[in-house]
């Protein structure tokens, strides 16, 4: 029987703001099948970064890609952490597919390294600046149970939390 699509989780969902786990050694089968599910699910939204905790599995695992070109560029990263961040920042307009049709400017460190696993088990590293960078930040941030709006003042946050609610009533009632 094929598996039904992923479905995204929506803030405030609070499987969103929990702590996702390290992904260990007996964890692998799991993700083989995830993966290409959470691309599956990223690209149909569509979108250029998930973690898992947006689909409600609480691992720290993310897909990303920025289709440079319009060619697919897919990453997957387990276990990724942010080993080197600039002193300069850089500002962005970011969203979310858990907050749908939410932008906000968001400000982070510029450029990052970032070390994590593949697939394969392998350790790997990318230093970048950009829209990459910035990628990376908001997707390694939601294994920890933070989403963009949190980087916004609270008036701010509550704004785009009412209006989402608001949105989601009335494409709930069709
Ligand atoms: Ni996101």
């Amino acid at each position: 029987m094929p598996a039904s699509p992923l479905s995204i989780l929506i803030a405030p969902d609070p499987r969103l703001k929990t702590r996702a786990r390290p992904v260990r050694p007996e964890d692998g089968a799991e993700i083989a099948v995830l993966v290409p599910r959470m691309f599956e699910a990223m690209y149909a939204a569509p979108g250029i970064g998930l973690a898992a905790p947006q689909i409600g599995v609480g691992l720290r695992l993310c897909v990303i890609d920025l289709q440079p070109d319009d060619t697919p560029a897919p990453v997957v990263l387990i276990n990724p952490s942010i080993v080197a961040a600039s002193a300069e920042m850089a500002t962005r307009e970011e969203g979310c597919l858990s907050l749908p049709n939410q932008y906000a400017d968001v400000t982070r460190p510029a450029r990052v390294t970032v070390r994590f696993g593949d697939l394969a088990g392998k350790t790997r590293e990318i230093t970048t600046d950009g829209l990459l960078a910035a990628c990376l930040q908001h997707e390694i941030d939601h294994l920890d149970g933070i989403l963009f709006i949190d980087h916004l003042s609270p008036l701010k946050r509550n704004m785009i939390l009412r209006r989402l609610a608001k949105e989601q009533r009335q494409k709930a009632a069709g």
